[in-house]
């Protein structure tokens, strides 16, 4: 679209003072005069919203898809237990779209705290509360919910792209400590016959817990280690903390130091929290400069051959700071060999329980922004954010050519460009499953395609039945990483009973490969979603109340089965669909569904989707690794009535430059005189060398295997 289309439909209003977030891309936005759709009633945006009308956005938050009756906060939050009472976690996604018959879209850039009441304090009236007025408000206009995604997208700029080996499988646990156990794990897969590209290292690989060091106790042939699981497929994906150790001698806090590169306290003394290594200071990521010098030492792991990375603790997370400390220790101290009374002892227990995340913290610290001093409360919501712009900018400097693999914990609009996120802290819960799938739309409207949940739970014992379930749904996400606290039962698919079915799920991933990576490349490259909410597709008297299933690229839906000891769930379909009900990664029957509502039986041995009429599937072959599938073979899965269509997209999975032109193979399938005609159009692409055709005839309601060869 060109600049001047999106003029017309998104136009500015500027409130104070704003911080400059660099969230927006697009300079020259129309600048509105009168405040229209909203009214500005002293510090607050208000909106009457009509009865069962939708408001769509916020990203990473609780609760649905429709985010109507409930009170969120955009603050960014290192909050573990998410239950639907919270009203913040881990990032500030302030875009919402209110989905009249004319919808509209606002993005409130704004680095602070930022309240969305919408329907909290009144059923039907949208309030949003900044805590100063120093704000741009953007109104987005469009014929579609899916338009109006688009302009934002377009304004917040085009959305980070992983390496496609980051859509393979992924093992992780908090932590596999030492060579040894990283090799047992790789080892336990590939003995299993387990797909796997990439084990996570969390905190514990590190020297005393800090930043860019390596524990050569635990890790003596690091190097060996990364080069010789890479020869096998598997990546090895290293944490990184916002906070530094302070710790003389140690180089990064050194130079932090003598660079000025740390956030300062109200008196001009380097700020001191404590997380895992005890005492840290934050890296200024608000700062150019600091965010330079943090991001250039990615490289020293970069050289021992990394190729990825996962940003933590960003919010950032403070445990507590030397002062809070004291105060809580002095309590103790007062009451010692007391007698103390109800209120003393709440009073001790809530100094220590509520010790973390402070927001005294928060006022404590201070920006340098580029030469303007702020302070951190008033921007929280931009650390995580520049953590991973650090990185990221590094990274183009680094690996000019190639992607890597990136990730983060906190996160603010924008953040999108440089790396996705993944959702922090979650339970082995059956609703966290469930929250999973509702949140994903949510980010995909935000950009943050290259996202997902820890799959079998982070805290909390997993069963197998709910890792079985969640990979299940798991094989559409993006980012597949199993991921699981110090505390809990081993969570490796090879750690229980049904190691081959949790196998070949797995393996189904594997085959789906070739069609998601295309699917999410589109996504991408177009400013539009990978994972979509029903109602942004279709109209129809159900559709806004199903939160359940979701749309998958152009071609499928998705209906996930999340509750316990289910063989099956109802689906509802907008219209004619061909179920797709897989039994193992090869198998797989077809059935004609019709609009409307159906139970469809799908016990953890069976896995099903649907394919759009028109549209099609395309299956590979699976493969231990990503750099073992066999990309010249695939089958396709068409719902073809008279005319399916498919647009194929294919690269090298490792060039950051990428266009949409070039790569592409259009599949146009039409029907005349009861033949298939099969038409390969711009065709240079060398995974559709072979393609075998199934097609689901609807008038013959036959199906027709074609052999195809270009
Ligand atoms: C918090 C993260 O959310 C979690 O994934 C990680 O395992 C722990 N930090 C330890 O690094």
């Amino acid at each position: 679209m060109k600049h001047m289309e999106l003029d017309e439909k998104v136009i500015k209003y500027t409130y104070g003072q704003p911080i400059e977030t660099d969230a927006v891309v697009l300079g020259n936005i129309k600048v509105g005069e009168n405040l229209s759709y909203l009214a500005l009633e002293g510090k607050s945006f208000k909106y009457k919203l009509k009865k069962d009308i939708p408001v769509y956005g916020l990203g990473e938050s609780v609760r649905g898809i429709n985010k109507r009756g409930w009170i969120y906060e955009s603050f960014c939050s290192d909050d573990d237990m998410h239950t639907e009472t919270k009203r913040s976690l881990y990032a500030a996604h302030n875009f919402i779209i209110i989905a009249e018959e004319k919808p509209f879209g606002l993005f409130i850039d704004y680095p602070g705290r930022l309240t969305f009441d919408i329907g909290y304090s009144q059923l039907d009236e949208l309030v949003i509360i900044p805590e100063t007025m120093d704000l741009d408000l953007y109104i987005l206009e469009g014929d579609t919910l899916l338009d109006i995604v688009k302009t934002f997208r377009q304004l917040t700029g085009v959305s980070y792209i992983p390496p496609r080996w980051a859509f393979g499988y992924q093992q992780s646990r908090w932590s596999y400590k030492t060579n040894e156990e990283v090799r047992a794990v790789a080892k336990g897969f590939r003995d299993n016959g387990i797909p796997l590209d990439s084990i996570y290292l969390d905190i514990d690989y590190m020297e005393r817990l800090k930043d860019f060091t390596i524990d050569r106790e635990k890790f003596p042939d690091f190097e060996e280690l990364v080069a010789e699981l890479k020869r096998d497929g598997i990546r090895l994906i290293p944490i990184i903390d916002a906070g530094v150790k302070v710790e003389e001698g140690y180089n990064i806090y050194e130079e932090g130091v003598e660079g000025d590169f740390f956030v300062r306290d109200e008196k001009g003394n380097i700020f001191e929290g404590a997380v895992w290594p005890g005492k840290v200071h934050f890296p200024d990521f608000l700062n150019s400069k600091a965010r330079a010098w943090f991001g250039q030492h990615y490289a020293c792991l970069m050289d021992k051959g990394i190729d990825g990375f996962w940003n933590d603790m960003n919010e950032p997370a403070i445990f507590y700071t030397p002062r809070a400390m004291a105060q809580a220790m002095q309590k103790v101290e007062e009451s010692k060999d007391k007698n103390i009374d109800l209120g003393t002892f709440f009073g001790i227990k809530d100094s220590f329980s509520q010790i973390m995340n402070k927001e005294e913290y928060f006022k404590e610290m201070h920006h340098d922004m580029d030469g303007k001093c702020v302070r951190h409360y008033d921007v929280h919501n931009l650390y995580g954010y520049n953590m991973t712009r650090a990185a990221g900018e590094a990274f183009e400097k680094l690996r000019p050519s190639e992607r890597v693999l990136l990730f983060s914990r906190a996160s603010y609009v924008g953040m999108h460009r440089y790396g996705g996120i993944w959702t922090g802290d979650n339970r082995s819960w059956w609703s966290h499953l469930l929250l999973n799938i509702k949140m994903m739309p949510s980010l995909n409207m935000y950009g943050f395609l290259y996202s997902g949940a820890d799959v079998g739970g982070f805290s909390d014992n997993t069963t197998e039945d709910l890792l079985t379930r969640w990979i299940q749904f798991g094989i559409f996400m993006p980012l597949l990483r199993n991921h699981t606290a110090a505390w809990t039962r081993q969570q490796e698919p090879y750690a229980f009973e049904h190691t081959e079915r949790l196998k070949k799920w797995i393996k189904l991933r594997y085959a789906l490969i070739p069609h998601l990576y295309s699917e999410y490349m589109k996504a991408a490259l177009e400013d539009g979603m990978y994972f979509k909410p029903l109602a942004f597709e279709y109209e129809d008297e159900y559709v806004r109340e199903v939160e359940d299933q979701l749309l998958v690229g152009e071609s499928l839906m998705i209906a996930p089965v999340y509750e316990q000891n289910k063989t099956g769930r109802y689906v509802y379909l907008p219209e004619d669909m061909l179920l797709v009900t897989f039994e193992d990664e090869k198998t797989y029957t077809l059935t004609k569904m019709t609009k409307g509502h159906h139970y469809v039986a799908c016990d953890m041995d069976q896995l099903i989707l649907f394919v759009r009429p028109g549209r099609m599937l395309l299956l590979g072959a699976a493969a231990d690794s990503t750099k073992d599938l066999d990309m010249t073979s695939l089958t396709g899965i068409a719902y073809c009535k008279e005319v399916c269509h498919h647009t194929y997209y294919e690269d090298n999975g490792m060039d950051r430059q990428v266009h949409l032109e070039g790569h592409v193979t259009e599949v146009e399938i039409k029907k005349e005189n009861n033949h298939f005609n099969i038409k390969l159009k711009n065709a240079p692409c060398s995974v559709l060398e072979k393609l075998a055709l199934t097609l689901f005839d609807n008038e013959t309601e036959t199906i027709t295997g074609i052999q195809y060869d270009i």
